[in-house]
């Protein structure tokens, strides 16, 4: 039989001879192992994590469409356990489902797991890896770390910020109260007014300054602030997901699509394009001797070794860092409580004994604990993140007490950790009480897996605490919450986070 032969038999045979020569495949690479192993040491004597066997293909090809692989990957863990495989074509990758193996992986074996695994299209949105968050863990990152800390994120920076939160937080009240005002029991979407104030405090933060329009010269025309917001923060946070789920299956990774390709780098362009034209309205700002205390102001002028491209995408994460996750928790906290009267009722018994007549402060959280167990547990049942960015191994290890490969991609399923039967009562419902258990640090933002954990858990979680708790709390001191007919069965999501897939529609009646 000559070679051509070989291929058109091999091309021309069927699933489950494929199958077959997988698993000879498979005892080909234990063999190997065995081989291998005495060099590796005391790992050596390790097994490896259960095997997803024989993916069915079908199932997860539906759960693809839906773009929702934590969803899958928690169903499997209740089968395989909280730690388990997937073997793909070209590589192999470790799914964590439980606080305990999450945390060994970001904390106890992070020197092994530091590494980010991106897919083309992050490569892209990310101008390969030119963000803290998803840079590897090297000398870069802890520069910028630092600046981020320093002038946006720390606490001191987040107090030199808090000027901008409190005028938000007017501003969602002045424009709630005008909106009954103006058409009293007509349901009111939520989204529309928060995204809009959050995206001006993001800006604030980043440049200075909101906006209200800008030319852009590479582009040839004039946007709107909705039409920045769409350019900055939608259309990437679309784009990210569109093919993340060949990231997730990678055996499926070799299909190719120029027309993502061509639409994610369209999408990078137009962000680039935008983000030049407001940097370049704020350098007028700058050169015209008006300083603001602001993130673009302390780059230019202390950060001389960043390069141009450096600095917009700096500038540019954390406006999208700050317009999406916190918008996600507290709009989905609402949903929970204007579906729930009584819970919602305690909540505000629980201010008005705190604060009496008194606004909710920012001061006021550390006496509010059902503020804060709300907060939490929206954050466990929705988590806004529920997959970790992966990572990969860069060298042998272990998690689980499971020998882990060097090259294993590694993915941390928070959605699954915060749902986990064994480590959360009826983990199903929304039940902010299970956070006023003792046992808890009311102050701990970590009570759940939702801001990862370890040296790179997330760096904005002040931030968010900050703004969801207080916006939470002004917004049921101030008006009594109920959902629209028929938004209680709005509970799907999409996206890259876990936004809610119907804005929420809630009908306010002013409390006096
Ligand atoms: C409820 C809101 C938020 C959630 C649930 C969330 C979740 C996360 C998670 C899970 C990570 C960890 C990634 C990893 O371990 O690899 C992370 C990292 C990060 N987050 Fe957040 N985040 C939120 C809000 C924010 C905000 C408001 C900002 C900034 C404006 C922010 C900035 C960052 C940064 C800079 C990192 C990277 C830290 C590092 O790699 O050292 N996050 N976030
Ligand atoms: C609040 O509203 C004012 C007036 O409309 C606006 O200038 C300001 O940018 C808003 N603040 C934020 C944080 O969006
Ligand atoms: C390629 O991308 C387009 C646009 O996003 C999408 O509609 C199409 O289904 C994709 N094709 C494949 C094979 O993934
Ligand atoms: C709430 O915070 C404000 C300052 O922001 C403070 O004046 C007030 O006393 C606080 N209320 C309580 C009950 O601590």
């Amino acid at each position: 039989m000559t070679m051509t032969h070989l291929m058109q038999d091999f091309q021309a045979m069927p699933f489950a001879t494929t199958v077959a020569l997988g698993g000879l495949s498979l005892l080909f690479y234990f063999l190997i192992r065995g081989f291998l192993s005495n060099r590796r040491g005391g790992l050596s004597k390790l097994p490896p994590p259960p095997v997803v066997p024989g993916l069915p293909l079908i199932g997860n090809l539906l759960q693809l469409k839906e773009k929702k692989p934590y969803k899958t990957f928690t169903r499997w863990a209740e089968i395989y356990g909280p730690i388990y495989s997937i073997r793909t074509g070209a590589s192999t990758m470790i799914v964590l489902n439980s606080a305990d193996v999450a945390k060994e992986a970001m904390v106890t074996r992070f020197s092994s797991i530091s590494t980010r695994k991106l897919s083309n299209a992050l490569k892209i949105l990310t101008f390969d890896k030119c963000m803290v968050a998803t840079s590897d863990y090297n000398e870069f990152h802890k520069m910028v770390k630092r600046h981020i800390l320093a002038n946006v994120l720390g606490a001191n920076a987040q107090k030199r910020h808090r000027c901008h939160r409190d005028t938000m937080r007017e501003n969602i009240s002045n424009r709630l109260h005008a909106y009954v005002k103006s058409c009293p029991l007509q349901a009111v979407n939520f989204r529309k007014i928060f995204e809009s104030e959050l995206f001006g405090l993001a800006l604030k933060q980043a440049l200075g300054k909101d906006v209200r329009s800008i030319y852009v010269e590479e582009l040839s025309t004039a946007l709107s602030r909705e039409e920045i917001f769409k350019v900055l923060v939608t259309d990437v946070m679309e784009g990210a997901i569109e093919v993340d789920w060949r990231d997730f299956f990678p055996y499926l990774r070799w299909i190719p699509n120029k027309s993502v390709e061509m639409k994610i780098n369209r999408m990078s362009f137009r962000r680039q394009a935008v983000m030049k034209a407001l940097i370049k309205e704020q350098k007028k700002r700058i050169a015209s001797g008006e300083e603001i205390s602001c993130y673009i102001d302390y780059l230019l002028s202390e950060a001389k070794t960043l390069t141009e491209e450096q600095i917009y995408m700096l500038l540019w994460e954390v406006i999208v860092e700050t317009s999406d996750t916190t918008l996600v928790t507290t709009e989905w906290a609402m949903y929970e409580l204007a579906k729930d009267p009584t819970r919602q009722e305690r909540l505000h018994q629980e201010i008005r004994n705190v604060c009496g007549f008194d606004k909710v402060t920012e001061e006021n959280l550390s006496q509010l604990p059902y503020l804060s167990a709300v907060f939490h547990e929206t954050l466990r049942k929705h988590s806004p993140a529920p997959i970790v960015p992966l990572r990969y191994a860069h060298e042998d290890t272990q998690l689980g007490g499971y020998y882990i490969p060097a090259g294993s991609e590694i993915a941390v399923n928070i959605y699954g950790c915060n749902t986990d039967k064994k480590q959360w009562e009826k983990p199903e419902e929304w039940m902010p009480e299970r956070f006023l258990d003792e046992k808890y640090d009311p102050m701990d933002l970590y009570k759940t897996m939702a801001f990862g954990g370890g040296k790179r858990a997330c760096a904005g979680s002040l931030q968010a605490m900050l703004i969801s708790c207080t916006a939470i709390g002004r917004l049921v001191q101030e008006f009594e919450w109920r959902l629209r007919d028929g938004e209680e069965e709005n509970v799907d999501t999409f996206g890259l986070t876990t936004h809610k897939l119907q804005p929420m529609h809630a009908i306010l009646k002013p409390r006096e």
